[in-house]
Order: C-alpha cells, then structure tokens, then sequence
C-alpha cells in the first residue's frame, strides 16, 4: 500500500475504533461517508435486507444486504484496503461476501474464516485503480450473517478527496437532528406543513425547539426556518448556533396555513453543533415546520427526546375512568412535580407547575389558591388534586384554558372562577385537543360556561371525558353550563349541573350523556343543538338513565330547542318537575324530548360505559360528586339545594351570595406526608411496596407491568375506585 491516506475510516462508531485483534482505525470522515457517500445501502439489491443500517457498523453482514459507497475523489487512481480484521464468522457453513471497487469484483464468495481464521485480520487490498468521474464507488455484499468488516482506508498516489459537494439537510420532526418531542407538541391541524406536522412551541419568552447537526470541518451554512405565523404581529426568536445568536423576525404570513422561510447563514464547526430557536416575545414562536440547512458535509444527529406514550387503547387513564377521555395518558413516563404553596405564581406555585408538559403534579399544601390570571394547562399532565393534604385544593378568582391540553387527566380539584375572574371566559374551556378526562372536579362561577367545549374554527376536538363532577352556578348575566360540542365525542357521566340559567348543556357534536343529575336550571335545560343549528351538520347524543329535577328558577324547558339535525338516543330518564320538595320523578316520554331525528337505539358509536340503574344516579351523585374526598363547604351547599327537591337554590350573579366565609368557605391546609425523595411517593408508601424512598428514578417505572408507572398506583390508591 502506497501513497496518501484519502479516507481512513473506521467503521460503527464516531471515535476510534479498536479491532478486537487490536488494530486502531481513525474515525476520519466516517461521519460524512456514512451519510454523503450516496446509498449506504441498497435495499433494492437485497430486497430482504433490514431498513435502518446506516446505525451500523460501515458494513456489518449481522445484517445481510448490499452497502454502497460514493466517496466524492478527484480524479486519479486509487489503492482501497478493506480492513476485515474484525471479519469472522461463529457459525458453521459458508458466510460468503462479495467486494467489488469501481464495479471490479476484487473478491467474490469471501469466506474469512476459512481464509484467515476468526477474530484473524486480512486486509482485501484493491490497487491502483483509475476513477475519471470524480467518485470511487465501492460495494460490500452479503447473503448471510456474521460477517463483520471494520474498516476501510483509501490511498493515493496522485488523487485526492474532492470538495463535498453542499447538500440541503431537511430535518423534519422525528427526524435524526430534531431534538425536541417530548417538551415540543407536533400538530397537524393546519395545512400546507411537509413531514409529520410542525412543532407548536409554547406561547412564551424562551420557548422554542432545538436541533443538532454534525459537520466535518468548519463550514459555513445556510439555515432556512419553514414557519407560519397566523397572527397579526411578528414572532421574533433567536438563532443559537455554538454561541453566535441571529435574529429571525418570523413576520405574519396571514394564516397559519401559509407558510414561509426565515433564513440566517451561520458557521457550523467540526463535531455536533446544538442549534436552538427561542421565541423572544411572550407571543412565543410561529409554527416551525422543518429546519434546512445546506452545506458540505453534515448531517443530522439522533438527538430525540423519548415522545410522550401515546394512548394505547389498553391503559386507562387510571382506575375507574370511563368514556371517550378514558385513555388519557397523563404525565406517565414524565417527571413529578410538587406544588409547595398556595402563592398565585412563582416557584412551587400549581401555575408554575402547569406551564410544562409532561408532569405528573402532586400537592404538598391543601387550601385555596387565589389566582389573578387564568391558568393555562398543557399536554401530558396528571393534576392529582387527592393528593393534597387537609381539605384538598380550591382555585379561585379566574378560569382555566385545557385548549391542546391532550393527554391531561385532572382530578379532584375545585375551579371556582368568580365575579373577578375575566368577564366572558369560562370556568374550563377547551377549544381544540383531545384525550382529556376530568374526574371528581368541582366546578363554578363561570362568567361564560363552566365547561365549555367549542371547536376553534377548523379544529378537531373530542376524546372527553368528564365524569363524577358538579358544574355549577354560572354567574349571570351568562350563567351557563356550558356548550359541549366535541366533534370526536364528549362523554358526561354521573355528573350535577345545578343553578345553570341555561346550556344544562348546550349539545352539538357527539356527546353521551349517561348517569348526570341536572337541576334548577332556568330557560333551558339540556339544548339538542339549537333550533338555530347550522344546517346539514349533524349532532348525535345518547342520553341514558339522567335525571333532571326543576328547581324554584326553573320556568324553561328540560328539553330545549330540538332541531332535526339531532340524531338523538334516550332511554329511561327521570324528570321531576313538580318544585315539591319530594323526589318523584316520572320517565320522560319520547315526545318529550321535541323534534329531534329520534332513535331506538344509540345513533353512532359510543364507548361501553358502566351505566347505573336510572333509580341510583341520584343517590350516587349525591354521594359522589365533585371533589368528594373532602367536601368543600360550595360543593356541601350545592348539594343541601339538590336535596331540597325544588324548594331551594338559586341562580347567581355574585359568589358573595353564599354567604361563605372568604367566598369559598375554609379549607383546611394539612400536612403533606414526607418524602424524602421528592419522587411523589411518600417514604412510608414506598418502603410498604418494596421500593426506595431514597431513590427518585423508581417514580416513572411500572413494577408490576400493568401500565401505571408507580407514582400512578400511588396517587390512585388514595381515592375510591369501583
Ligand atoms: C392558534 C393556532 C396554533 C398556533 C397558535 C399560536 O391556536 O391554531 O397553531 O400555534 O394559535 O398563536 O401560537
Ligand atoms: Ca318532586
């Protein structure tokens, strides 16, 4: 072997690599070959070869296939030395490969055992070959496994590598060199984006999304953001390259449909450089498409987060949860933050706890946490309101938003928005997302709805679940349930709507309604659709085994504004509308229900649901409603008016009219078990099931294997389950 080294490669990892006979092969230029050097691996040839091998070693046989390699040359003649030191077989039998260079076969049916015993090196030495098109091209192939090559060295006498022609690098979510998926959604919702979807940053100073791409040698780089920002003000955020920042002002592009290219030119040294985008506003970011970088030489790095799960059709949210939001998947797999205080924001605050997806949030505090802002939940969050100690938790003073809030499960908990909280706004609302479900929460005061599901224009919104919960007194002028309108399905079970003036609820989309209680409503009680329903949309409801009790407001209907466009089923509901202070309540009959497109049976497809007999959903809500672990003293006085059977309760337009001390009642604050490890488990929890309180890693681990990872089996042991 003769001449310059051209290309000295090892073969499998980025560093030097050690044969196992203990010959050192450099890592230069693996990096650029084993991703520029054209089709590593040609899975037409070999069409049984296993996708995914450009992971391997250069050319691994474990993985039979045909590898080939273009390694951009000037013009010359070239001497190729295929280092088979690590070229061995351990099985029996013929473990034939074939090489050829320049397409000249220099060695056909090779079997290294036999020539050159395991573990023994031999070098397949091509010399002097002559390349006039600027490109060496060398194939390794095989048809069986075992067979392992480690290293390749390229000379010359008179050649040399040519310049890497630039490429343009596209790195689109979970693609190698996208770095966020965990921390950063992707959604799919407007057209136009290329790939799986585009990341939505969150809407704050330093969101954004990180990427990783390797170069060879310093080389200067063209980035080019794909973005759409459909608001009417710029979104600037800034570039971080290896410590150099520039400034991309990602301006409106009129909808968030059009998408556009922010473009910078930045310097990308030899190794991994870690790209990042942070927004600067609290707009927060555009919508971010893909990132593409031209350049000679470089390419993405796995760098990927661990996604969120996803739900998986198996694993319930937890213990007892029912309908369309069954599956949500919560902070599973994410990290357990505790909620220290009762402050509005801040360190240890539940707002600051919320503002990152992926938590499992636990409370070391119980009382009523006052907040000015409304507070805006994310993805993949578990809100264990069971696990405040004392009287559990009460939030109060403003609203919530679960918009793109998926995968969240909330339980036991009470919102109590209120006469300050932002006029017009809803207690929850949710206006896009999905696979959420609400368990045992209290909620009230809404100065809009209280749950208000409704569909941003254009969006998708379904998979919802609320369940053992109380929505109540909607504060007047706009006192309201709420609207429900999940086009992918809502289901309310065994649930009180009380002192509602009307939307008890208001129904559109596709909402199951089994098990509810709904009283002292005022103009309305359960709307099918809406008289003033957009024709030609179709509702479907399935309302089983409810019960609706007037109150003394109670002047309008039970069943308001049936319109055709309500494909509605019912059965066996209970409707009391004599105020007498008695529960008899007699079956609602089909005409009752107006003119709807009425049907025997249920209209679509609903999830199988544990329906109680219609005679027990009053006592069950009664007894189980809300927040039930401890009662606070708004959920107790909602519940003393339901038992009055039409003799009490109110519609309000002021929370003061309770009466209650600091508006909400006291709420006893409690003491937090401890937890030494702060992994969400108490100590005492921990040493009784066999783990270690000293270890926080054992939170996000299922022990037993079946899908609630501890610190979930935990929490849900606090509560009662069926
Ligand atoms: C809307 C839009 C999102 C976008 C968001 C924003 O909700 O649908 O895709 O990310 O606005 O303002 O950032
Ligand atoms: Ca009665």
């Amino acid at each position: 072997m003769q001449g310059h080294v051209v290309y000295a490669m090892n073969i499998g990892s980025d560093g030097a690599y050690v044969s196992r006979n203990g010959i050192t092969y450099s890592a230069e230029n693996a990096a650029f070959i084993t991703r520029d050097g054209g089709d590593l691996f040609d899975a037409d040839s070999y069409a049984a070869a296993v996708t995914g091998t450009e992971d391997d070693a250069l050319y691994q046989s474990q993985r039979y296939g045909l590898f080939t390699f273009e390694l951009p040359v000037t013009n010359g003649h070239y001497t190729v030395v295929l280092k088979t030191a690590e070229f061995f077989h351990e099985q029996a039998g013929l473990r034939a490969m074939n090489v050829s260079v320049e397409g000249q076969s220099i060695a056909q049916g090779l079997d290294v055992f036999a020539s050159a015993g395991a573990n023994s090196a031999l070098d397949i030495i091509a010399e002097n070959i002559p390349v006039s098109d600027g490109s060496l091209t060398i194939q390794l192939g095989a048809d069986k496994d075992y067979a392992i090559a480690s290293g390749l060295l390229v000379t010359s006498l008179d050649g040399d590598k040519a310049e890497l022609p630039a490429v343009t690098l596209t790195i689109e979510e979970g693609d190698d060199g996208y770095c966020s998926t965990r921390s950063v959604p992707v959604d799919s919702d407007h057209a136009g984006f290329m790939g799986a979807g585009f990341a939505n940053p969150d809407n704050a100073v330093g969101a954004g999304m990180r990427w990783a791409v390797t170069a060879g040698a310093p080389v200067t780089a063209n980035v080019s953001v794909r973005f759409a920002n459909g608001s009417t003000a710029s979104r600037p955020g800034t570039l971080m390259v290896g410590g150099n920042s520039y400034v991309l002002d990602l301006p409106t592009t009129g909808a968030w449909t059009t998408w556009q290219n922010a473009q910078a030119n930045i310097v990308l040294e030899p190794g991994v450089n870690a790209l990042s985008l942070t927004a600067n506003t609290a707009n927060g970011l555009a919508n971010i498409d893909s990132l593409s970088i031209r350049a000679a030489g470089i390419r993405g790095e796995p760098c990927a987060e661990q996604p969120p799960p996803m739900p998986d059709g198996e694993t319930l949210a937890f213990p007892g949860a029912m309908g369309f939001g069954r599956f949500a998947v919560g902070g599973r797999y994410g990290e357990v933050v505790h909620v220290t205080n009762l402050n509005d924001s801040g360190p240890g605050s539940l707002r600051e706890a919320i503002s990152q997806p992926n938590r499992i949030v636990v409370f070391d505090v119980g009382g009523v946490i006052k907040i000015s802002e409304r507070l805006v939940f994310k993805s993949n969050q578990y809100i264990a309101g069971q696990t405040a100690p004392g009287d559990g938790i009460v939030v109060y003073g403003n609203g919530t938003s679960f918009s793109g809030a998926n995968n969240t499960i909330v339980r036991y908990i009470r919102f109590r928005m209120g006469r300050i909280g932002t006029s017009g706004k809803d207690t929850i609302s949710i206006a896009h997302g999905n696979n959420m479900i609400f368990d045992h929460v209290s909620l009230s005061w809404g100065r809009d709805g209280n749950f208000d599901i409704n569909p941003d224009s254009g969006k998708v919104i379904g998979k919802i679940t609320l369940q053992n919960s109380i929505v109540a007194q909607g504060l007047h002028s706009h006192s309201t349930g709420g609207l429900l309108v999940g086009n992918d399905g809502v289901s309310v079970l065994r649930s009180l709507y009380i002192d509602n003036h009307t939307r008890n609820p208001k129904a559109r989309g596709v909402l199951q309604w089994v098990n509810n209680v709904v009283y002292n409503w005022r103009v309305a009680g359960y709307i099918l659709g809406d008289s003033a329903a957009d024709s030609g949309t179709r509702y479907d409801g399935a309302i089983v085994n409810s019960v609706f009790v007037s109150g003394p407001d109670t002047s309008g209907s039970v069943m308001k504004s049936g319109s055709t466009v309500y494909h509605l089923y019912a059965d066996n509901n209970f409707y009391d509308p004599d105020k007498n202070g008695a529960y008899n309540p007699f079956v609602l009959s089909k005409g009752g229900y107006g003119s709807v497109t009425w049907y025997d049976a249920p209209s679509t497809t609903y999830p199988d649901v544990p329906t109680l007999p219609v005679e027990q959903t009053l006592d069950y809500v009664i007894a189980n409603a809300g927040a039930s672990l401890k009662r606070d003293p708004v959920d107790n006085y909602l519940i003393n008016e339901l038992k009055s059977y039409g003799t009490r309760g109110a519609i309000i337009d002021n929370e003061t009219a309770l009466g209650l001390a600091g508006n909400v009642g006291t709420i006893a604050g409690g003491t937090a078990p401890t937890d030494t490890d702060r992994d969400g488990m108490p100590d005492s929890w921990e040493v009784q099931n066999g783990l270690n309180p000293n270890d926080p890693t054992d939170a996000m681990i299922d022990s037993d294997g079946n899908g609630w990872v501890n610190v979930e089996e935990y929490i849900n042991s606090l509560v009662p389950h069926d």
